[in-house]
């Protein structure tokens, strides 16, 4: 899926935080947003995956405006389109790794689950040995190769992700950046990932970079 964001302003109050902003992501790509604490991205990233909306401007997916006021048809979209990956990895604790993974299908449609994608993905991401651990047991790096695969096992055309290395030691930062790009060319899908680092910028196709806060 591309994703073009046409002038989106978008401001808290009297706090103008996004003003005209422009991007254009295109297919299959992995796609980094860069920016200083504060500037505006997880503002960004809640507007492209349709948890908040913009004052003004359009958002498009694959050429097609989102109509924000659709509440059904937003929620459409977050559930059978989008995959979201974030700091904390938001697993249930109590539940077991395969628990987590197969979340998602408790509301969506049990025929999408894809056995071979889930293979995929438990090779990919490595917790083939994990599947019956308690979740609350795992290390950081294993929680987030979790959250990973529970946001990669649905198949969405864009993943969004919001620091998914920021509570990782480098390491297992740089480890699930390879992950995402593999998956990211492997299954040619849409990645949207914000970072502060500037450590990463080999493995994006396309790097935004927010100016500096005023
Ligand atoms: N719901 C909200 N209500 C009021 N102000 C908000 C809200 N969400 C964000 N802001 C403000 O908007 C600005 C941008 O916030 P945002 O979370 O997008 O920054 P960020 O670039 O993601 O920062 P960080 O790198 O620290 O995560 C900040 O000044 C923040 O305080
Ligand atoms: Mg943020």
């Amino acid at each position: 899926m591309n994703v073009k964001v046409d002038n989106i302003c978008k401001s808290f109050k009297d706090k103008v935080v996004l003003k005209n902003t422009n991007m254009f992501i295109s297919n299959a790509s992995f796609f980094g947003i860069k920016g200083s604490s504060g500037c505006g991205k997880s503002t960004l990233l809640n507007i492209i995956g349709l948890l908040d909306k913009p004052d003004s401007g359009n958002l498009y997916f694959d050429d097609i405006a989102i109509n924000f006021k659709c509440q059904s048809k937003l929620a459409f979209f977050r559930g059978n389109k989008i995959g979201f990956i974030f700091q904390s990895y938001n697993l249930m604790p109590k539940l077991t790794v395969y628990e987590n993974i197969m979340l998602p299908f408790m509301y969506l449609d049990k025929n999408k689950f894809n056995s071979s994608l889930f293979d995929r993905l438990i090779e990919i991401f490595d917790i083939k040995e994990l599947l019956g651990k308690q979740s609350d047991v795992l290390s950081g790096g294993e929680k987030q190769r979790v959250a990973a695969t529970r946001a990669l096992i649905t198949s969405p055309e864009l993943v969004i992700c919001d620091e998914p290395t920021g509570n990782l030691d480098s390491n297992n930062a740089k480890y699930m950046m390879e992950l995402l790009k593999e998956f990211c060319k492997f299954e040619k899908k849409t990645i949207i990932m914000v970072t502060h680092s500037n450590e990463y910028d080999s493995f994006f196709d396309d790097i935004y970079v927010f100016d500096e806060v005023k």
